[in-house]
């Protein structure tokens, strides 16, 4: 079995494997603009953010009811098991949903329902994180909120994903403010395609306790120096940057570099149904293509621990069990 480890960002939506998609498709009566799954595998080579986003929003339409979700879910977390998984902060776009005239509660519930039996089931504990879609208005980010008071016993954190480039985190304030207020964890993207003042933005602007990618940060190094300093942690996604091409190729990633400088980093898939691999995948091919050894990959797996939301001493049990894991990955 892999090294323990949390998985700190993963957007559920981009676990959707091609034979779920067709399946659920089946189900709800539509017609995939695709012959197959091979048809389908052929889509997902991606020159940057946005021709990716294309196909992921395009393709969450086979999501239409709670079960929907909640076999995607169910699915998602059957993997992490498999991978080492024990505690897992998943990401969800309610505004990609609520857009296409699904309720708030059908996507919360749907996920729910199998969040509520991870623990049981697959032995990880679970918890949502309501991400805002940043080329969306403020506006609907502030509605979006609304929507989901409900539902906060099952949301632990906010974050800000979509496409960077041009929607930077300072148009953000007002929502992550009421965030807050509410008790809730901040996290946002920046700095995977961005620059790094969008790091600097979410940090002063809007609060966040971790950057979702951040890899940019190198570019600053003022930065790269209050982010060794108050230890907020990265949450880098090496095989998602190789696809998206934030990053050339695996040999050339800075996640050693990040390492170095003495940043908390962190190892996660992001959408792995899309990129290639899920965590433990990643992990792999950090030995395998950056010459990562032993003792760092085990320091990324109790980073992984360190950088949760989760209570300190549930935290030092999970980093217990990494350093007595009998293999470091
Ligand atoms: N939504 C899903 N994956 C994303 C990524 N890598 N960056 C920004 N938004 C996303
Ligand atoms: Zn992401």
């Amino acid at each position: 079995m892999p090294i323990p480890k949390a998985e700190l960002h993963l957007h559920i939506e981009g676990t959707l494997e091609p034979e779920l998609a067709f399946t659920l498709a089946h189900r709800n009566g539509l017609t995939l603009p695709y012959t197959d799954v091979q048809d389908l595998r052929r889509a997902y080579s991606f020159t940057d953010l946005q021709s990716f986003l294309d196909l992921y929003y395009s393709l969450m339409d086979v999501l239409r009811t709670e079960a929907d979700f909640t076999d995607l879910a169910n699915a998602y977390l059957a993997r992490a098991a498999t991978q080492g998984v024990r505690h897992a902060e998943i990401f969800f776009d309610p505004q990609a949903h609520t857009s296409r005239g699904l309720s708030m509660d059908t996507v919360v519930n749907g996920l729910a329902a199998a969040l509520d039996t991870s623990q049981d089931t697959h032995g990880i504990s679970t918890t949502l994180i309501l991400c805002f879609l940043r080329d969306r208005p403020a506006a609907e980010a502030l509605d979006t909120l609304h929507q989901a008071r409900p539902h906060l016993e099952h949301i632990s954190a906010v974050g800000l994903d979509s496409a960077e480039v041009g929607n930077p985190p300072e148009n953000f304030t007002e929502v992550f403010t009421a965030a807050r207020d509410l008790g809730l964890h901040r996290v946002a993207h920046a700095g995977e395609e961005g620059p790094a003042s969008y790091i600097w933005q979410a940090l002063d602007l809007l609060g966040a306790q971790r950057i979702d990618h951040g890899i940019r940060c190198l570019d600053d190094t003022d930065l790269v120096a209050h982010l060794a300093t108050t230890q907020i942690p990265l949450t880098v996604c090496p095989l998602s940057n190789v696809r998206l091409r934030a990053v050339p190729d695996l040999a050339q990633h800075p996640l050693p570099a990040l390492m170095d400088a003495g940043l908390l980093v962190t190892v996660n898939s992001d959408d792995p149904s899309y990129f290639g691999g899920y965590v433990h995948d990643n992990f792999q091919a950090l030995h395998t293509h950056l010459g990562l050894n032993g003792d760092q990959l085990r320091q990324l797996a109790r980073n992984s621990f360190t950088a949760s939301f989760l209570p300190p001493r549930r935290k030092a049990q999970l980093i217990a069990e990494v350093d007595a894991h009998p293999h470091p990955w």
